[in-house]
């Protein structure tokens, strides 16, 4: 028994799930589409279990020994010095897992790899988007990170310092990763997509020592210019201490250059000594700092350490992706800026020798089949992608995936969002010739790694769910009160024991650490347990269905955004009055960004109205960058308000999803939805795709 606050009254969000538990044909693109009766089961074929990673025993073991279960996945690394105690979860919510032992996270993805005689293997299958490729062996790619590690020492990087990462999808951004974390420095990696403001933001907070960025990459047929990007942010930045640059050459873009900060990563290299012996650093050393939106304007730091981390991705993506590392060619297609390309690119593929295909540019460049085209190239085994990219290929039809030989593929993956039952059995029958297991993986840049999982080759696998726990993860759906859901019901999601890669701590904020995630429930010893922000439901088999953020946390493309944020940058431009930001379902991206603005001119005829949304659109990119850009702005008069002035963005998204409005009784003018109704009518035809 769990004892929980009034999540409902907290996030009404939640009311809006329970409500829509009552009514399984809702819009067929919300993630409540899952809730539709799924009779659909796909058992491992004979020859699937005959070769599979996962022993079906690791449930057990977990359930009796947790804690054994876990050290027994960490001495699967090598430790500088074994660790005598697993966990220390005296003072919770901070965790410390393996404490006294040490290693170090790069020579665990490198140095032992090559020791073991498997230096010869392909790591990376490197494919830039115009067409140029480098392959690099396990061997090749230690030696670059151990110059690299001497170009930080060289630079001043000491044990702790945060460099700054802005790069696109190279092999360097993996270089510099490894290079960071064998030094025992802690990185930063800013998706290349973000603003100069986000950038700044990110550098600041941090305190940011160095930055590794690019001149440019290449992303859909052009040069997306980096450098221009951090120069900015660095112009800007109060008391940052960033006193060097290093800059890789990939654009060849016109950049500007300052003698006394900036230097060019092939020089920098070439100069530096090639040997570097890895040091040990304790399991709780901080490996890196992802920012991710949380229900307020400032993005949170997400602070993860090396020993756990390591382990729990280690061990996720060999028994999750069933790899087997001699044969396996393994594919995650998310970038390095978010926590799957961490993971699932960097972490967890290469600590298990894992051939891996890494790719730079965009699914359509310079033709929509590119992606099947690699896959073809490489003879790619194991797929891991986002359901968007699944429904975008739905839509552009069979044909085109089909175009390529794609039978090499025997595993796919999804993450980041829901994956709605359609697209499952699409993505199942057309890119896994009906004969591929597909594991839906739920976690979170604060998870680290993957805590809900089908293991291929045990579990019999159902379109839309993303199933159960993986072994030695807790799970629970509980209601606001705090009480378990029965089976059928719909809830909170929580962790409800300490897991290895969880996040330990928010950078520089324990008290919003603690506030977000451990203050909502309290187990029956006392001690907090893990709220997730989603919510999600079980079914009469007693598996998971996640039914999405009940916070204000959208989630676009499978990226998430706070409405916070979005908010702030639109009320930052000087025409607008007051905004109100809402996640509507989108039948590509999951959820789309939907803005209601008011400006400060109210008497605006309807063209100029058309121009500030225009305005307003590109304003968000500028600000946080492309992939906050609202699919709609929508220009109000007034935003529904209780009368103690609090937006209901509930009705928002009514409106805004084309449901009809819920119960307005309690706002302090009823008729204002109405008038927000017609505007979203007048708008959509004319500027939808704008
Ligand atoms: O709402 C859940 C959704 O993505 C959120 C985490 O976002 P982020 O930290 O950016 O990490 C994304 C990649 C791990 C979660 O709170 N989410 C992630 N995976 C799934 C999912 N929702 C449903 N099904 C999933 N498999």
């Amino acid at each position: 028994m769990t004892t929980g606050a009034a999540i409902g009254a907290v996030f009404p969000i939640f009311r809006q799930i329970n409500e829509d538990l009552a009514m399984p044909n809702s819009s067929s693109n919300s993630p409540i589409d899952s809730l539709q009766h799924e009779d659909r089961r796909f058992p491992p074929s004979a020859t699937f279990i005959k070769n599979r990673v996962a022993e079906p025993g690791l449930y057990g073991e977990a359930q009796e020994n947790r804690l054994e279960f876990w050290a027994r996945q960490a001495r699967e690394l090598h430790w500088h010095k074994a660790f005598s105690e697993t966990l220390d979860w005296s003072n919770p919510p901070f965790a410390r897992w393996f404490a006294d032992g040490t290693l170090n996270v790069a020579y665990n993805c490198l140095d032992r790899h090559v020791l073991a005689g498997n230096g010869d293997r392909v790591a990376l299958h490197w494919e830039g988007e115009p067409g140029d490729s480098r392959s690099i062996s396990y061997a090749e790619l230690t030696a670059e990170v151990k110059r690299a590690a001497n170009v930080l020492l060289g630079l001043g990087v000491l044990p702790g310092d945060r460099v700054a990462v802005y790069l696109p999808m190279i092999p360097e951004a993996v270089i510099s990763m490894l290079a960071i974390a064998r030094i025992g420095a802690v990185h930063s990696v800013i998706f290349g997509g973000f603003s100069a403001d986000s950038v700044r933001d990110r550098i600041d907070d941090a305190d940011v020592k160095l930055v590794i960025t690019a001149d440019g990459g290449w992303r859909k047929g052009k040069v997306l210019p980096l450098k221009p990007t951090v120069d900015a942010a660095l112009a800007r930045v109060g008391n940052h201490s960033v006193s060097k640059v290093l800059v890789v050459k990939r654009g060849e873009n016109t950049i500007e250059w300052s003698d006394a900060r900036d230097l060019w990563w092939h020089e920098a290299l070439a100069n530096a000594a090639p040997e570097h012996e890895a040091q040990s650093f304790e399991a709780e050393q901080p490996l890196f700092i992802l920012y991710t939106s949380g229900t307020t304007g400032k993005p949170k730091g997400i602070l993860h350490t090396s020993g756990g981390y390591l382990t729990q991705v280690a061990f996720t993506h060999k028994n999750v992706f069933d790899l087997h590392p001699e044969t396996d060619v393994y594919w995650c297609t998310a970038d390095v800026g978010w926590v799957t390309g961490h993971s699932y690119v960097v972490y967890g593929p290469l600590a298990n020798g894992a051939t891996q295909v890494m790719y730079e540019g965009v699914p359509d460049a310079p033709a929509a089949g590119r992606w099947w085209k690699i896959i073809e190239k490489y003879g790619v085994t194991i797929l891991y992608a986002a359901p968007t990219a699944i429904r975008t290929f739905m839509k552009l039809g069979r044909e085109i995936p089909q175009a390529s030989d794609l039978s090499s593929l025997r595993l796919l993956g999804s993450v980041g969002e829901p994956i709605n039952p359609e697209a499952w059995v699409w993505y199942r029958e057309v890119i896994g010739s009906g004969l591929t297991p597909i594991v839906d993986t739920w976690w979170q840049t604060e998870t680290g790694g993957i805590m809900i999982s089908a293991l291929p080759g045990i579990t019999t696998t159902k379109p839309g769910s993303a199933q159960v726990a993986i072994p030695g993860i807790s799970i629970d759906v509980l209601t606001d009160a705090g009480e378990p859901v029965p089976t059928g019901g719909g809830g909170l999601l929580v962790v409800t024991k300490p897991w290895p890669a969880m996040l330990r701590g928010i950078w520089n904020d324990p008290d919003r650490f603690r506030k977000t995630y451990w203050s909502s429930f309290t187990g029956t010893d006392g001690a907090p347990l893990y709220f997730a922000g989603d919510g999600a439901r079980l079914d009469d088999d007693g598996e998971l269905w996640l039914l999405g953020r009940v916070d204000d946390v959208m989630n676009i493309s499978g990226h998430r955004l706070s409405t916070a944020e979005i908010e702030s940058a639109l009320v930052s431009h000087p025409i607008v009055a007051e905004s109100a930001v809402v996640g509507a379902s989108d039948e590509t991206t999951g959820q789309a960004v939907v803005a209601f603005v008011i400006l400060r001119a109210k008497q605006l005829d309807k063209q100029t109205e058309a121009e500030a949304s225009v305005l307003l659109r590109k304003h968000v990119a500028e600000q946080i960058g492309a992939i906050a850009r609202p699919r709609d702005v929508i220009i109000v008069t007034e935003l529904p308000k209780t009368r103690s002035g609090k937006i209901m963005r509930r009705l928002l998204r009514d409106a805004a999803e084309g449901r009809a409005i819920g119960d307005v009784t309690t706002l302090a003018d009823p008729a204002v939805m109405n008038s927000i109704v017609d505007r979203l009518a007048e708008h959509r035809p004319a500027d939808f795709n704008n």
